[in-house]
């Protein structure tokens, strides 16, 4: 299967929280590729990214950035497809900035803007499985039976004083 989705992240110190998306998506057997590229520090290489992505056969994008946090809003301006946003953690504001940045979008640009840090990053992958099971049917069981197996888990707990 050709790569399905882009993960960019503005900083190499973003892929310890970024790898869980990774990670997820390789659950689902979802091909996609990494890449840095921040839109402070590398504009042009991202608009040459994203002016591509869509040809390339890409169709989910997932940036994790945090700070400022201009990435996701960025390429979402750069190209027509789907973009999810992870906001990283930061010691000023715990991540609140970033968040920000990505959810108050103006109208007619968005971006799907998860949770910040881990939860996001693994429920970035999660939305993008649910875009791509409308057109991939093996994504789609794929999905299915993540979520079912996420339901078991849960009735499958006990008392918790029983440890
Ligand atoms: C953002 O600034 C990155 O996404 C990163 O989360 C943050 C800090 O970058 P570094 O200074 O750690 O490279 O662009």
């Amino acid at each position: 299967m050709s790569k399905l989705v882009g993960i960019l992240m503005g900083s190499p110190n973003d892929w310890e929280i970024i790898t869980h998306t990774s990670a997820a998506l390789d659950g689902f057997g979802i091909e996609h590729e990494v890449n840095v590229i921040s839109a402070h520090r590398s504009p042009h290489r991202l608009t040459e990214y994203c002016e591509s992505a869509k040809d390339r056969g890409l169709e989910v994008l997932i940036c994790g950035a945090g700070l400022a946090a201009a990435l996701p809003g960025a390429v979402a301006a750069l190209t027509p497809l789907p973009v999810l946003g992870v906001p990283l953690y930061s010691k000023a504001t715990g991540g609140m900035d970033a968040l920000l940045a990505m959810s108050q979008m103006p109208g007619g640009v968005p971006v799907g803007t998860l949770a910040i840090g881990k939860p996001g990053a693994v429920n970035a992958a999660v939305l993008a499985a649910s875009i791509l099971a409308l057109s991939h049917p093996a994504i789609a069981d794929a999905l299915d039976a993540y979520r079912a197996r996420q339901t078991q888990a849960v009735l499958d707990l006990g008392d918790p004083r029983d440890g």
